[in-house]
Parts: C-alpha cells; structure tokens; sequence
C-alpha cells in the first residue's frame, strides 16, 4: 500500500482548500502554451484532475498516468468517465515504464518533490530518455525562489507541507530539492515559466532540445 493511499479520499478537497484552487490552476495555465503532442506520459498523476483537462485540452490523444497509489488511480479512473479509453492508469512508478517507451510530453506536478537530490537526477534522466527530442515538459511544483512573497514565508510553508506528508503519507523526504539543477544536467530548456501564490507555486514549460 502507497502512504498516498489514505490521503487519496481528501486529497482533491484537502489541496484545494489549502491553497485556494490555486494548485489546480498553476497546473492548468500552461496547456494553451503546449504543442500538441499526441503521446503523453503523466507521472504522479494523483486523482486525476489534471488529467481530465488535459484529455479535454484536445492536445494529446493517449495517456499514460504512472502512480504508486491504487486509491488515486480508482479516483481518476472513477473521474475519467468517458475519457478512460484513451489513458491507461498504471499503479507504480517509473520503473513501470518500458524500455522503448517514447512520449511526447511528460507532465510532472507536485511529484519530482517527493525525492532526494540523488533520486530526483536519476528519475529526470529517466523522464528524459523516455522524451522524444523537441518533446515538452510540463513541471509545476512548489518553490522558495524568485519573485514573490519572502523567502522565509515559502520556507515556512514548504516546511509545514513536508511536515504533514511525513506526517500522513510517511514521504522520506524533507525539503525541496533543486529542480533547476535536475532539469539542466539534461537537454532541456525552459520556454515559459508562471507564479502563483506570491511564487509559492512554479510552472515551467521545458522543451527537449534535439530538432
Ligand atoms: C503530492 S501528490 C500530487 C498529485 C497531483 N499530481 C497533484 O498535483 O495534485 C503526489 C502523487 O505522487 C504519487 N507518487 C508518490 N510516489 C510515487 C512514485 N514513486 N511513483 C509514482 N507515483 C508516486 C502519489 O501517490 C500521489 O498521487
């Protein structure tokens, strides 16, 4: 059993209510800068819905969600509906994924800051590989730097986050690690970055170099 599973009842009215529907719609704000990209992979997926609006976005045509937790895929496949025949709900992680496996874009929110430096390098080079070149990346997740409200209010914030997903769904890590650092020792540029929440929140839309 994933530490998510009992989380996977809440999460949507948990995360919602904390930051104001905030999360949902950093991760959302971006889609109309995508390409299309008829192959999408979806790690950390959750309940499912970003998921939804990214089938609805009319960008890509097949998804593939990867999540530790069996209760987040139910709660999306419950929210797919219609929708299911075009994604498949996997429960694991990136091990899951096979060796040919190419997509078009990959999308991680909230999940690259569950994982130490040392882990987050080797699943982003992993994301990587599995990233067609002039493949998109959509990362959204929280952030202590740049403009925004002070540093030590995002610390404190962050802080209080790891504290309850410890707390909650037993997460080994305990701070954020450094994204930008990850996402640079691979072929990938940012194209368009957005802030929420006094820059609380992060979006980035990276581009694979390569054509
Ligand atoms: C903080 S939640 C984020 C959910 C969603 N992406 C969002 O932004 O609302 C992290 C998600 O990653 C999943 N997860 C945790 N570890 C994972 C792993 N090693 N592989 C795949 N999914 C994992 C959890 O089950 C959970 O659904």
């Amino acid at each position: 059993m994933s530490g998510f599973d009992r989380l996977a009842p809440v999460y949507d009215v948990l995360a919602g209510v904390a930051f104001a529907g905030r999360i949902h719609a950093s991760q959302v704000e971006l889609l109309p800068r995508l390409p299309r990209c008829p192959r999408a992979l979806v790690v950390g997926g959750g309940t499912g819905r970003f998921l939804v609006e990214l089938l609805e976005s009319g960008l890509v045509d097949r998804v593939v969600s990867l999540d530790a937790s069996a209760a987040m895929n139910r709660r999306a496949a419950a929210r797919l509906g219609s929708l299911a025949g075009r994604v498949q709900l996997r429960t694991g992680g990136i091990e899951s994924l096979g060796p040919l496996e190419r997509f078009d874009l990959v999308v991680t929110h909230c999940f690259l800051d569950l994982f130490s430096e040392a882990e987050l390098e080797a699943i982003v080079r992993r994301l990587d590989a599995a990233l067609v070149p002039g493949g998109s990346w959509l990362f959204g997740d929280f952030s202590v730097d740049g403009p925004g409200w002070p540093r030590s209010l995002r610390r404190g914030v962050v802080r209080a986050l790891y504290a309850f997903f410890r707390a909650t769904c037993g997460i080994a890590a305990r701070r954020l690690p450094d994204f930008d650092r990850a996402f640079a020792v691979v072929r990938l540029d940012p194209v368009v970055t957005t802030r929420r929440a006094g820059g609380l929140l992060r979006s980035v839309v990276y581009r694979k170099r390569g054509v």
